[in-house]
C-alpha cells in the first residue's frame, strides 16, 4: 500500500523540497498551501489562517500515514511595535494550524503507526532581535511536538520536529532584501560553524529520516537540529 504523507506549504522552500524527496523515496504527497505550486502534484489550495478551509482538505482523505506541519509566516518587526493582529496571524499558522491538523489526522494516522514532522527553527532555541511572535511560535510548537508525542505514543502514531537553522529559500533571500546594511547575508554565513546555509533538500532528508517508521521508529518527541552547528557555537565566543 503506498504510503500518504500531508505536507503544508507545499509551494516552494523546504515544502516543496520535501514533497519531491517523499515522491522520489515512492510516498504520494498531498500538498496543502495558499498558492498553487508550479510544478505536477496533489496540491490543494488553502489558507491555514482558516482552520476551516484546512479540515475540508484533511476530510477528503482516506489514509494519512504522515503529516508534515511546514508552513510558517514571519514578521520582521521589533517586539514593541508588533501589533496583537500580527502577533495573531503569526500563531494562527505556526502553532494553531499544526495543533488543528494534528488533531484532525491522529486518528488516521493512529490506524497505520503514522508520524508527525513539524518544522520548527533555531529561533525556538536562541533567537534574534525583532521576531519575537515568530520565536514564541517556534518555541511554542517544539511544546507542542513534545505534548502530542507524550498523548498519541499510545496509539502508535510519533510526533517529532526539525529545528533548522538557515536555509537557501525564497523566505532568507526576502528576509535579506529587507535588511538596510546589505551585509546579513555574509555575517549569517561566518556565524555557521559550517560556513554557509543548507540547501533545502538538507532539510528535506532530515524531515524524511523522522517520518520512515523503518529509519526512526523509536524516536518521538525530539528535537533534530539541522543548522550546520549554529547551536553548538558560544555568542561570546
Ligand atoms: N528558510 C529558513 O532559513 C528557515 C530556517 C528555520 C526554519 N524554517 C522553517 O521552515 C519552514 C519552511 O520555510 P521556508 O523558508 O521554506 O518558507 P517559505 O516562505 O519559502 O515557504 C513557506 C510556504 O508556506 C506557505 N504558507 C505561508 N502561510 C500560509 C498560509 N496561511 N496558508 C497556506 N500556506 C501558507 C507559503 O505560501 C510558502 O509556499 C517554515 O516553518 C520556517 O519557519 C526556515
Amino acid at each position: 500500500m503506498t504510503r500518504v504523507a500531508v505536507v503544508t506549504g507545499v509551494a516552494r522552500g523546504i515544502g516543496a523540497a520535501t514533497a519531491a524527496l517523499l515522491t522520489e523515496h515512492g510516498w504520494e504527497v498531498v500538498g496543502i498551501d495558499r498558492e498553487k505550486p508550479s510544478a505536477p502534484g496533489d496540491w490543494h489550495v488553502a489558507d491555514l489562517t482558516d482552520p476551516s478551509s484546512l479540515l475540508t482538505v484533511l476530510d477528503g482523505l482516506d489514509r494519512i500515514d504522515g503529516l508534515v506541519n511546514n508552513a510558517a509566516l514571519q514578521h520582521a518587526t521589533p517586539l514593541l511595535e508588533t501589533t496583537v493582529e500580527q502577533w495573531d496571524a503569526v500563531q494562527a499558522v505556526n502553532v494553531r494550524a499544526p495543533f488543528v491538523a494534528i488533531r484532525a489526522c491522529a486518528e488516521r494516522l493512529a490506524a497505520v503507526g503514522g508520524a508527525v514532522v513539524n518544522v520548527a527553527s533555531v529561533h525556538a532555541l536562541a533567537t534574534s532581535a525583532n521576531v519575537s511572535p515568530y520565536a514564541a511560535s517556534k518555541g511554542a510548537l517544539l511544546a507542542l511536538t513534545r505534548a502530542a508525542a507524550v498523548e498519541l505514543g499510545g496509539l502508535g502514531v510519533r510526533v517529532n520536529a526539525v529545528a533548522p537553522g538557515a536555509v537557501d529559500t525564497p523566505a532568507l533571500r526576502e528576509g535579506f532584501a529587507r535588511q538596510v546594511t546589505g551585509d546579513a547575508e555574509r555575517v549569517l554565513a561566518e556565524r555557521t560553524p559550517l560556513g554557509r546555509f543548507a540547501e533545502p533538500r538538507e532539510i528535506a532528508e532530515a524531515v524524511a529520516f523522522l517520518l520512515d517508521g523503518t529509519k526512526s521508529g523509536f524516536m518521538t518527541g525530539e528535537t533534530l537540529t539541522v543548522d550546520g552547528g549554529v547551536m553548538a557555537r558560544l555568542s561570546s565566543e
